[in-house]
């Protein structure tokens, strides 16, 4: 998870500085230490965002009392009038897009488009999950015995703490919050800590739209000062994590020991395939926009080019030269390109990537490769966009996850190494081949061992009404969005009715019809 932006501070710096709270029961308050952090905008260090509680362990404990007490009102509340509700915030989202937009660019960096982007995936998902309040669907079946009905429902788990990161700061809350709470179950939301505002924004709507109190809560502050007591708590039924792999599998291992479900989406180091027979230039502005888009912070982030030797000097040659013009600035000037990186502990991780990347894997560094500092730039976390050449697929640079505006180029031979280039990383989230040939383009389909793969496109942009999630270190198993998010937030039950009138027993051999 990364740090938040400043240490906390118990006073704001400046009186103008705008004041929020965290929300617990239905009501805005500060945290129970009355102490605060500052929400630094990543593009300008001067601005501060606003200041937000900094909670601790008994403001969590004070949310998911609260979630509890709410609990049962809100789970026989029928699905379909909790859905009512949420297509009213689905309009409140709509309505107030503009403002979420510039508010998750001052907080987050990404540039304007990408931050509408984000919240109109928000709105998306809450339009099409909303409608699973008329659908939420079981099954019945046939019983073993005569004059006895079998059926199976979904039932809501109970209470949830979703835990978010900073690159989708609305998406991502949204993915889990939508689908927890049509569901009917209550929540308790930890914010990423370096971009609250945009989830304030969030349970702010769901508040206008009618939400009741208790059902959803939020929490502001450090992932290390709450994030514990959020997981170990034993009212706590499930856990939704989106975050680095590293933190999930602690969170993972605590739920364990709790015997909590938990939902986990870690990191990724996708790659993009392009064959000899790809149009190169579509394969080229693809990699910009999977590597570069939101300055490569995402988790689906084409990290990785794996391009056939037949064309890997003319490709690199291009990518590089589009690369060097790409514009770097802040998010909210409309030329913008590429935006900041989220804050200085990120923007180190990265700069240390790419000088292991030239000292220690000795890959070539084709552009890029620094910090800017020059004028405007020397108030943000600016990085120029980066590619290495001539990269081996078990350097670090080509295994680990960087987050940052950095791809390496992987030159291969057969479609065959690169898929098993592809597969050969710790982590299995997106993939993609570019090819004019349908054979190699469903082989690839088939042989890529990721929880996306694209044809013809770059590893980003997934979509809300298609399940999202990855393999090996990227989650556990489960997915969000689609359909298949039900599967998290509710738990199974199976209903038998036995209208014989008289004693039928199961799991005996002489039934009689
Ligand atoms: C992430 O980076 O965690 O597919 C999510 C995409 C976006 C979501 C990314 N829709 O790139």
């Amino acid at each position: 998870m990364a740090k938040a932006k400043e240490a906390k501070s118990k006073k704001s710096t400046k009186k103008s500085t705008k004041t929020y709270y965290n929300y617990i029961g239905g009501e805005w308050v500060k945290s129970s230490s009355g102490e605060w952090f500052n929400n630094i905008n990543p593009a300008d260090t001067s601005d501060i965002v606003g200041r937000f509680p900094l909670s601790n362990a008994e403001d969590v404990t004070n949310a998911v009392a609260a979630a509890k007490a709410a609990a049962t009102r809100w789970r026989r509340t029928p699905a379909p009038k909790r859905a009512e509700i949420l297509f009213t915030l689905g309009e409140i989202l709509r309505k107030n897009k503009d403002q979420f937009s510039r508010d998750m660019t001052r907080e987050m960096g990404k540039v304007l488009k990408e931050s509408g982007g984000d919240v109109q995936e928000a709105i998306d998902c809450t339009y099409y999950t909303a409608g699973e309040g008329r659908r939420l669907h079981g099954y019945t079946t046939p019983a073993e015995m005569p004059n006895k009905a079998a059926m199976c429902v979904r039932q809501p788990v109970g209470i949830c703490g979703l835990i978010t990161p900073f690159n989708f700061p609305m998406a991502i809350p949204s993915w889990k919050l939508i689908p927890a709470l049509v569901c009917g179950n209550t929540v308790v939301i930890k914010s990423g800590e370096d971009v609250p505002l945009s989830t304030i924004n969030l349970v702010k709507s769901c508040e206008e739209a009618g939400v009741p109190k208790g059902v959803v809560n939020l929490i502001n502050g450090h992932g290390e000062d709450v994030g514990p007591t959020l997981v170990d708590h034993p009212d706590v039924r499930l856990i939704s994590f989106t975050g680095s792999t590293n933190t999930g599998r602690i969170i993972a291992e605590s739920c364990a020991r709790n015997n909590k479900i938990v939902s986990l989406e870690m990191g990724g180091k996708n790659a993009i395939i392009v064959m000899d027979d790809a149009d190169v230039d579509n394969a080229v502005e693809g990699s910009l926009w999977g590597a570069f888009g939101t300055s490569g912070q995402r988790c689906t982030a084409s990290s990785r080019l794996v391009v056939h030797k037949k064309i890997y000097k003319k490709f690199a040659e291009k990518l590089v030269e589009k690369v060097k013009k790409l514009r770097v600035g802040n998010g909210l000037d409309p030329k913008t390109e590429v935006g900041p990186v989220i804050n200085q502990d990120a923007m180190n991780k990265i700069l240390g990537y790419i000088e292991i990347g030239q000292k220690e894997d000795k890959a070539t560094l084709a552009c890029g490769g620094k910090r800017l500092t020059k004028g405007d730039y020397s108030k943000g976390y600016f990085i120029e966009p980066t590619v290495f050449t001539n990269v081996k697929p078990n350097m670090r640079i080509a295994q680990e996850e960087i987050f940052g505006p950095v791809t390496c180029v992987i030159p291969f031979s057969t479609l065959d190494e690169a898929i098993d280039i592809v597969n050969d990383v710790p982590y299995g989230l997106s993939s993609a081949i570019y090819t004019q040939d349908v054979n190699q383009a469903f082989y690839a389909m088939q042989e890529l061992y990721t929880g996306i793969c694209y044809v013809n496109s770059a590893t980003i942009g997934a979509e809300v009404h298609l399940p999202f999630g990855g393999t090996k270190g990227t989650g556990n198993g489960h997915r969000e969005a689609g359909t298949q998010v039900l599967d998290i937030f509710t738990e199974w039950k199976s209903l038998y009715v036995d209208y014989s009138g008289k004693l039928q027993k199961a799991q005996i051999d002489e039934v009689e019809v």
